[in-house]
Formats: structure tokens, C-alpha cells, sequence
């Protein structure tokens, strides 16, 4: 009974993670199972159930499947991200596409879709970015459209809400602008300021769903660091999906540990992880 408990069976390993990649993509291969283990401690107690054993039986029931697949998500999934990750893609933003959506004068809005949102790091640092290329001047207004797999990150993304130490390597002028400090001094924390969450809509979206069920033309898609857990056709499916959203012309951005080698898309390299949309 004891080892039932501590120990999730190889077995019982391999039927969630074959749920989990039919469902979500998420490749686990069996080196991932102790940091699955450990993961899923959480939803066993959650669900007050004593061993891993039960929990996949549970997972696996009718309820399960309409109940617990959503949170398993939340936390196998993983959600590492940062404020200005991988910055020259930032620095690519400021420099190239802003100015050259600037001269272009569209009178339309930027559309930007941040497809693998997280926490939320991703979409405000690209707020701040517009913003800081804006300086106050409106000379052409934005909206940066949030997905996700997992509800729990998303809810962090709408909040806005960080500790401290998630920003101490923001520039000091950047936080002053765009963070604000709690009221209360005993809590280490800040909150984006209203004005750049108002920018954001946040929705969930599975990525290997056939549809999405987003906005189109889109002008900007960062899809970053989120296709290393597919496998390869998962990939080549996401992207083209991803792809028809983009307007021509487009920029679509891939992490950078990413690359579309061997992938058909209708995507042209500008620079590596950089592409537009052909
Ligand atoms: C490592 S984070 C990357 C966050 C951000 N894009 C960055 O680069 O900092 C990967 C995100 O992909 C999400 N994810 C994983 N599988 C997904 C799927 N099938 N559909 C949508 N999002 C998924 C996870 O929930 C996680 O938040």
C-alpha cells in the first residue's frame, strides 16, 4: 500500500502520458516520471487520494476525464517564463516593426497574439515595449490577444500580480512606470498598472485544437518556447495553424531553442527565430 502510494507505476506512468499527448501534444518521455510524481502530489491531495494508483483510475473515469484533466494540466505543464526572456526579440520589436508599423500609418490597431502566454511575463513585457516605443504619444493604438493551456496561469496573467523578485532585474524606470507597489509593505509584491492590463485579453486555447477560435490577422504571433514539448507533425500542425492567423507579412516569433527545420510552413526567416509570413 505504502509503495502504491509513493510511487507512480511505469505502467501507470505511460497511460497518462499517452493521455496527455493525445490531448495536449505534451511529450513525456519515461525520464520525465519523477518530476511527474512530484507534480501530481498536489492533485492526489486535492482530490484526497491516497495513492498515484487510484488518481490515474480516477483520471481515467467519465469525471475524471470531464473534471481532473484541466487541473492535471495546470500542473504538468511547465510555465517557466520571465519579464524581457530572449530580449532581442524586444529589441527586434523597437527597432524594426514598430517604426515600420509607425510609417504605415493603417490606422488600425496592432494586433498581437502571445500564444503560449504563461503568467503573463510575455504579453506585458511586449505592453512595455510598445509603450516605452510610444512614449505617451498615441500615435497608433494595440491589442495583445493571451492564450494558454493552463487556467491557473491564466488567472495569474489577468491579475497582473508578482513578487518582488520576479522583477529585480527590470530597469529601475521600467518598474516605476509600469509596476505598481503593494499598499501594504509587509507584502513582497507588485501589480502591473491598469492601463497595460486593459491591453490584454486573456482566453484559453489548446494549441492542438483543429480550430481556434481567435481573432485573425493577426500582424505579430510569439509562439515561444512551447513547441519543444511537441513532437515534430504536432509541431508542423501548430505552426500552420498559427501561420493562418498571421496576416501576410506578418512576424512570427519561435523561442530560442526552437527552429522550423523540417517544417512546412508559410513562414520565411529574417533572422533566426524570426520570420514573416509569406
Ligand atoms: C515554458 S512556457 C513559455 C511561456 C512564454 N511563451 C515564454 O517563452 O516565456 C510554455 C507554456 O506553454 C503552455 N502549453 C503547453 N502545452 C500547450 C498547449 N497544448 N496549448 C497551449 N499552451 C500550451 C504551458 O501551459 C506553458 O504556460
Amino acid at each position: 500500500m505504502r509503495d502504491k502510494l509513493e510511487r507512480l507505476t511505469e505502467v501507470d506512468f505511460n497511460k497518462l502520458s499517452k493521455l496527455i499527448n493525445t490531448n495536449y501534444g505534451i511529450k513525456l518521455p519515461i525520464s520525465k516520471k519523477l518530476m511527474i510524481e512530484g507534480r501530481l502530489r498536489k492533485r492526489l491531495k486535492a482530490n484526497s487520494i491516497d495513492t498515484f494508483n487510484e488518481y490515474v483510475e480516477y483520471v481515467f473515469s467519465d469525471i475524471g476525464l470531464k473534471k481532473e484533466l484541466v487541473h492535471m494540466i495546470d500542473v504538468v505543464s511547465t510555465n517557466k517564463t520571465d519579464f524581457f526572456r530572449e530580449p532581442s526579440h524586444f529589441d527586434y520589436l523597437t527597432q524594426e516593426i514598430l517604426p515600420k508599423f509607425l510609417k504605415e500609418k493603417s490606422g488600425k490597431p496592432l494586433k498581437i497574439w502571445s500564444s503560449a502566454c504563461s503568467t503573463g511575463e510575455e504579453p506585458y513585457t511586449i505592453a512595455i515595449v510598445i509603450e516605452e516605443f510610444l512614449k505617451g504619444i498615441r500615435s497608433f493604438d494595440y491589442t495583445i490577444h493571451c492564450t494558454d493551456i493552463s487556467t491557473q496561469v491564466l488567472k495569474k496573467a489577468v491579475d497582473g500580480i508578482y513578487n518582488l523578485e520576479r522583477i529585480e532585474k527590470v530597469p529601475i524606470d521600467i518598474k516605476r512606470k509600469y509596476f505598481l507597489k503593494s499598499k501594504d509593505p509587509q507584502k513582497n509584491i507588485v501589480r502591473i498598472i491598469p492601463e497595460l492590463r486593459k491591453k490584454l485579453t486573456v482566453r484559453r486555447l489548446n494549441l492542438i485544437d483543429d480550430l481556434y477560435k481567435t481573432p485573425h490577422d493577426f500582424d505579430i504571433i510569439f509562439c515561444r518556447n512551447v513547441l519543444i514539448y511537441f513532437d515534430k507533425p504536432t509541431q508542423e500542425s501548430v505552426i500552420n495553424k498559427l501561420s493562418k492567423k498571421l496576416r501576410t507579412g506578418g512576424i512570427f516569433f519561435l523561442g530560442h531553442s526552437e527552429s522550423l527545420t523540417g517544417i512546412k510552413a508559410p513562414l520565411k526567416s529574417l533572422k533566426p527565430t524570426t520570420f514573416v509570413k509569406i
